[in-house]
């Protein structure tokens, strides 16, 4: 196969329009065998412009199964020599990514400037919490800082110890495996919840899936999950092996039955997040980015039916009156909640007032029985003393009589002197 000074040679002359120079190049290689020379030629013979041949000899080096970093340096050229590029310069992540000539060095597939800045760009000047997976030499954490601005909280894990020496103090990072869930815990513990986390580590399988399986259900709600490199799903070396170990793709197009949950499982059932948090997945070449949102229930409903006409502006009129007099009578209520209270308070003291009363009542009535009875008694005595005085005085008539006889007596008459001296005598 053709070697790498050879591809930049051809892709040169192609570049500047010497396309027999690159044509010449590809029959002088002796790295290549004939049938594989006429694959390459006849990518330069047909198209219409520089940029097409160039994409054409990618094509054509990736048909041979050529290593990818040749087939790479093609479409870069194809890229670059056509208009493309010219709609991308208004991204301001490509802006500072071209513009970064001799900053933190930043390892990206072009086209992932277009969708980070589609769903990132809520972000940018806000104090959005950051997570990327993946640090190497900070280039993509100095991108972040450009692009969302000095309020961004950014914070980045690598394996690599050399990878927060590269930054130079900069920004934070934690050194552990983004396979490990337990660190993972605690780089969110520490430094989250996340709204962003940008996985651009390890790329086998076994990273991605428990990176995802760990930190999507930490992310804050409205936040956003991207997961770069994914072809790494179609490469045995990540670990996508093609037999059961299940792929980073696979698990994500799992997911999309998650987000049909509500339509074959029930509200009791419905796992979280997956099901209940995953607000949507957009899956693009090499990227997969999950959004979180609590999900609504899904419902459905017809317009279009005329109703409308039925129900006319009168109708919606007294209608509305209507509610507004309901909301006003509802406004009323915990008022008169209260004031019944208030009043059941009321009746309460009042019954235990009468309760009072009546007991007091017994006891009076008590009272007055006994009183009537001691009148009675009394009334007895008095009865029985007024016959005792009648006969005292009965007796009292027949002592007069005896005593009257006694003083008409002879007796009587002749000692009376004697009686006027001693009553004389006890007066002095
Ligand atoms: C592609 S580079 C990251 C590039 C960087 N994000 C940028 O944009 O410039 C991948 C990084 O992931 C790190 N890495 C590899 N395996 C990892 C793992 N299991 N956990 C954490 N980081 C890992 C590597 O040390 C390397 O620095």
């Amino acid at each position: 196969m053709l070697s790498s000074d050879e591809i930049g040679n051809i892709l040169h002359a192609i570049a500047t329009g010497y396309l027999d120079r690159a044509a010449g190049l590809i029959e002088a290689s002796v790295e290549i065998t004939d049938d594989e020379r006429v694959v390459l030629r006849r990518a330069l013979t047909d198209g219409a412009d520089n940029s097409a041949r160039a994409r054409r000899l990618g094509d054509a080096l990736r048909s041979l199964e050529a290593p990818r970093h040749l087939v790479n340096e093609c479409y870069r050229v194809a890229f670059y020599t056509g208009d493309e590029w010219m709609a991308l310069s208004a991204n301001p992540l490509f802006a500072f990514f071209t513009a970064n000539r001799a900053g933190l060095a930043i390892d990206k597939w072009i086209h992932y400037f277009a969708i980070y800045d589609r769903h990132l760009s809520r972000f940018r000047g806000s104090p959005a919490k950051v997570l990327e997976i993946g640090v190497s030499r900070g280039g993509g954490l100095a991108l972040l800082r450009h692009y969302l601005g000095g309020e961004a909280g950014l914070v980045g894990i690598d394996v690599d110890q050399a990878a927060a020496l590269a930054t130079s103090g900069r920004f934070t990072v934690e050194i552990g495996d983004q396979a490990d869930p337990e660190f993972l815990r605690r780089v969110s513990d520490k430094h989250g919840p996340f709204d962003i986390v940008i996985d651009d580590g390890g790329h086998t399988m076994r990273q991605q899936i428990t990176s995802a399986e760990t930190l999507f259900p930490l992310l804050n709600d409205e936040g956003v999950y991207l997961v770069e490199d994914c072809h790494t799903s179609y490469w045995p070396e990540y670990g996508a092996d093609g037999g059961d170990g299940q792929t980073f793709v696979e698990w994500v197009k799992a997911r999309i039955d998650d987000l049909n949950a509500y339509h074959f499982s029930t509200a009791e059932t419905l796992a979280f997040p997956w099901q209940t948090h995953l607000d949507g997945i957009h899956v693009y070449d090499s990227v997969a980015v999950l959004t979180k949102h609590r999900n609504p229930a899904p419902f459905c409903e017809i317009s279009g039916t005329k109703e409308f006409i039925a129900f006319d502006r009168n109708t919606s009129a007294l209608h509305l009156e209507l509610l507004a007099t309901r909301d006003a009578a509802l406004a009323l209520v915990p008022a008169a909640e209260a004031a019944l209270a208030r009043a059941a308070g009321v009746e309460a003291d009042a019954a235990a007032d009468v309760e009072r009363s009546r007991l007091e009542l017994q006891g009076v009535r008590g009272e007055s029985v006994d009183l009537r009875n001691e009148v009675q008694a009394l009334r007895a005595d008095l009865e029985s003393l007024r016959e005792e005085h009648g006969r005292m005085t009965g007796d009292l008539l027949g002592s007069w009589g005896i005593i009257r006889e006694m003083r008409r007596s002879r007796s009587w008459r002749l000692t009376a002197p004697l009686r006027r001296v001693r009553s004389v005598a006890r007066r002095k």
